[in-house]
């Protein structure tokens, strides 16, 4: 259904204390390792969300036992292989992340799985995992590398060296859970990207050894017999989290409270980029929670913002952010130019164009090219248009970054498919009327 979202009018000053939804990254990973383990596994707090329902219904597909109390789940799986029925069908829906580590975790189910998507999903790159999961044997057909792929695994995958160097989580996580499958050493070289996965497979125990270089993690880990049950209370997600940031940064007279986020270091470019364009934002209550680093974070409206040439050290870390950070460069004094941005193309939508549609649609000079953006700020932007906002393949984080866009440059906006939100950030709105009082 398309429910058109209107704003007319810019947000009022606010002083609030908010929590966002749970972790994404952290929920699906969750679903996926308890679908491992013939114990039971309960997660507090799971985000209930399209992507991680459609977790859950795969994982249903695939054999695990599902509970629901409220936002509290239990999980019991079948082990490390799964029971696979005759001509199955599994369905990612929008999630990249679902659909490329599901992948990695059938390289030994000797049945043909066939994996389907949404109209988002089947649109994008596969050919990243398909290729390192075709050297641990498993056999694929595809529409040229998207959905629907069919798979087919075998009984003993084959361990393998694997170099991952778009610094993508989903290309590594996929072939650390294809190697758990293995008999042997999978090595993977792999640039920075979020750690969660290497921080649940210490939790559970998994044998794994991680060298750190500056650029690379170099990740040895092998296969297992089992997998233990794991207990999750879930944190915020940053990611979020990010679209409040923004919010009140480009606000007048704001201030908001964030509780109980995930400030884990490697997904908090954001906060970092923020800051050096001259962003208040403050940390406390900082504590760890099963090696993720939790905290409440304070942010105020920032005046006097300045514009950035982003260091490309933190395109991983800021990936999912970049839309509401262009937001910030748009209002900054000076041109802000970030740069190597291509795998920003490679998501729900592409990205990094649709930044670009929509600050030209707000009067925001700026230039583009197949991987960078300069955006010409200006701390005086006020937009009087109508804009509207549509044919953006339903890209959630698009809806939200316009919505913010629009509550705090002002002018008439008319964003296209509301429901986009429930892949991620169901409650996004109303937050926000909560703030908005
Ligand atoms: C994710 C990794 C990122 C991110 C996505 C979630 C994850 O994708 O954009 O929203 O949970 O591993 P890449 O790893 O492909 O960059």
């Amino acid at each position: 259904m398309n429910r058109i979202f209107r704003i007319n009018e810019k947000i009022k000053p606010f002083k609030k204390k908010i929590f966002v939804e749970s972790d994404k990254s952290l929920s699906i990973r969750w679903i996926l390792f308890s679908s491992l383990s013939s114990k039971k596994s309960v997660a507090n707090n799971l985000l209930m969300s399209e992507d991680v329902l459609s977790a859950i219904d795969c994982i249903r597909k695939l054999g695990s036992k599902v509970k629901f109390k409220g936002n509290k789940c239990e999980i019991i799986g079948n082990g490390l292989k799964y029971k696979i029925k005759n001509n199955l069908i599994l369905n990612a829906g929008n999630s990249g992340t679902l659909g490329r580590l599901l992948l990695g975790l059938l390289v030994n189910s000797e049945k043909k799985i066939k994996l389907i998507g949404d109209k988002s999903l089947s649109k994008r790159d596969f050919s990243r995992i398909i290729n390192p999961l075709k050297k641990f044997g498993a056999k694929f057909s595809s529409n040229m590398n998207k959905l629907p792929i069919y798979i087919k695994g075998l009984k003993n995958p084959k361990p393998i060296y694997f170099l991952e160097k778009k610094g993508s989580a989903q290309c590594k996580t996929s072939v650390m859970f294809a190697a758990l499958k293995t008999k042997g050493l999978t090595i993977i070289k792999a640039k920075k990207s979020r750690n969660h996965t290497e921080l649940m497979i210490k939790n559970l125990k998994i044998p794994m050894s991680i060298k750190k270089t500056k650029k690379f993690d170099y990740i040895k880990i092998g296969g297992v017999k089992k997998v233990n049950s794991l207990n999750y209370m879930m944190p915020g997600d940053i990611s979020s989290s990010a679209f409040f940031l923004v919010l009140t940064i480009l606000s007048e007279n704001s201030e908001l409270t964030l509780r109980n986020i995930n400030i884990n270091p490697s997904r908090t470019g954001v906060i970092e980029i923020l800051k050096k364009m001259g962003a208040y934002i403050k940390i406390t209550n900082k504590k760890i929670y099963k090696g993720e680093k939790i905290g409440d974070i304070i942010v105020k409206s920032s005046k006097n913002l300045k514009s950035i040439n982003c260091p490309t050290k933190f395109n991983s870390s800021a990936i999912d952010e970049f839309l509401v950070i262009f937001l910030v460069a748009a209002k900054s004094k000076g041109v802000s130019y970030f740069k190597d941005l291509s795998e920003l193309n490679q998501k729900e939508s592409p990205r990094l164009n649709w930044g670009s549609k929509i600050l030209s649609l707000m009067g925001v000079k700026n230039i583009l090219t197949n991987n960078s953006i300069k955006i010409f700020g200006n701390p005086n932007l006020k937009v009087h248009k109508t804009i509207h906002i549509k044919g953006y393949l339903k890209d959630h984080r698009v809806f939200m970054m316009s919505v913010i866009a629009g509550l705090t440059f002002g002018g008439n906006w008319m964003i296209n498919d509301q429901d986009s939100i429930k892949t991620s950030f169901p409650s996004f709105l109303k937050i926000l009327r909560s703030i908005n009082k």
